[in-house]
């Protein structure tokens, strides 16, 4: 007998749709097949896409960042999760000076423990190598507890996380080593420094002014720098939400040449140009690296649609209101992020409705590529032995996104009044049902931390 039963849904995973009904045991994938029956429970999936839950790799939740901490914690980000059909998120656990990796994962995941409403893992975000570099010494450790992805930044200078060229290079050689895959935050702080005191001493200083401060070739330099820095130490590199046309090309060109490059994008920056900044709520706009002009966002959709980039996700880092307006006669006042969670997965969706892509390379992009990549080997498709985490996709039902109909603790989002065409109806978890048609309807702290795999996709 099994717990759940999908029927007369299409089936999207490994590459095709097919019409086929799913059940589910204990959690578990358990059959698929023509006319299953014998379930406690059956959901009818007539005339929806019936997909595995997405895989949101780059999240900041309950993250003390710019002078606050971000808006969403643990429960509310990871409610608003699964209320748009995402069932896993990686959280950023920000290492920071003479801090352990997994001591402060351990920190985070306990937090988690009673509040995670989907299934979490966390990238260590590495800041400090601490005395005599003990951190390398660590990395062992850190894959052992399953943290097998670190993010490096190249900028935030002031903000204490951005690490040097040097020790850029010390972490991709020892993380090959150990089987971690390094993401790296890639823009150059010392011409976006250069920028801003120009702009400060000449008085412009609104939100349009934030992106001027970071155009396109500041961001392209540095994932130049980077990926030459991993090429030359053959070490993995994956490159977070990537937003220009000069680092999609340099990823590309990284590619052909054969090296383990991976790149994700965002998106806000696959429909945004950086003219929302010229907007009267352009500071909520704000976020590193910001939205560019139209030539980059052309490129990052044709990379999404070609399958250059591997990999999409959010960088859900909420601010309220009141904060982002900290900075609207000094961008560099406003805490830098976004809100995506919970809009991801439909919007991608939506252009699989619209044609643009299809619905396996949207799959793919959310959950697939994130879950081969970062080792969860239970999560991103659906077959026989994964985690049932199911979303139904309704792709006839319109919706029109507001903070109001969002489930996260966010004051407004930078999706407000988009129209979309197909929205989720049913997420499930493992199994149980978590979202009914636009509530949330399970029991935070039912999410599960997930021992991640060492990189292995080279
Ligand atoms: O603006 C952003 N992206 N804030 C979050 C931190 C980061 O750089 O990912
Ligand atoms: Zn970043
Ligand atoms: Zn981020």
């Amino acid at each position: 007998m099994l717990d759940l039963i999908i029927k007369n849904g299409k089936v999207v995973s490994d590459g095709s749709v097919v019409s086929v009904d799913v059940g589910v045991k204990n959690g578990k994938i358990a059959a698929l097949g023509a006319n299953l029956n014998g379930a406690e429970t059956v959901a009818d999936a007539r005339d929806f896409y019936v997909l595995p839950g997405a895989v949101d790799a780059h999240t900041h939740l309950a993250m003390p960042f710019g002078g606050t901490v971000t808006a969403d914690g643990y429960l509310s980000g990871t409610r608003a999760a699964v209320c748009g059909g995402t069932t896993t998120v990686f959280d950023y656990a920000i290492q920071r000076k003479g801090g352990g990796i997994v001591e402060t994962v351990k920190k985070r995941r306990e937090m988690c423990e009673t509040e995670a409403c989907c299934d979490y893992a966390f990238h260590a975000a590495i800041t400090d190598l601490g005395e005599s570099e003990s951190l390398l010494d660590e990395f062992d450790a850190a894959a052992a507890y399953g943290i097998t992805s670190f993010k490096t930044f190249m900028v935030y200078k002031k903000e204490g996380m951005m690490i040097g060229d040097g020790m850029f290079v010390k972490i991709l050689k020892r993380a090959k080593e150990t089987g971690i895959l390094i993401n790296v935050h890639a823009e150059n702080p010392d011409v976006i420094d250069a920028n801003i005191e120009d702009f400060r001493k000449s008085g412009t200083m609104t939100a349009y002014y934030h992106y001027l401060s970071r155009p396109e070739f500041v961001e392209e330099e540095a994932v130049k720098r980077a990926i030459h820095f991993a090429a030359a130490v053959r070490a993995p590199l994956y490159i977070v939400h990537l937003a220009s046309v000069g680092g999609v090309k340099a990823a590309e060109a990284a590619k052909r040449d054969g090296h383990s490059v991976y790149a994700e994008t965002c998106p806000h920056y696959l429909e945004y140009t950086s003219d929302v900044y010229k907007r009267p709520d352009g500071v909520n706009f704000i976020c590193s690296p910001p939205m560019k002009g139209p030539k980059s966002r052309d490129a990052l959709r044709k990379a999404v649609a070609d399958g250059l980039i591997d990999t999409v996700a959010t960088d859900h880092c909420p601010f309220k209101r009141s904060e982002k307006e900290w900075g609207k006669d000094d961008f560099t006042k406003t805490p830098n992020g976004c809100a995506g969670i919970e809009t991801m997965y439909p919007y991608m969706l939506s252009l699989a409705n619209a044609g643009k892509i299809s619905y396996p390379r949207a799959v793919e992009l959310c959950s697939t590529a994130p879950a081969r990549l970062f080792g969860c080997k239970d999560k991103g498709g659906l077959h026989i032995g994964k985690d049932a985490d199911i979303v139904l996709y309704d792709p006839k039902k319109p919706f029109t996104v507001s903070a109001g109909n969002m489930h996260s603790d966010g004051d407004h989002t930078i999706w407000e009044g988009l129209r979309l065409k197909g929205y989720p109806v049913k997420t499930f978890l493992r199994g149980k049902l978590v979202y009914d048609n636009g509530e949330y309807v399970g029991v935070p702290g039912e999410g599960k931390y997930i021992k991640r795999a060492k990189f292995s996709c080279q």
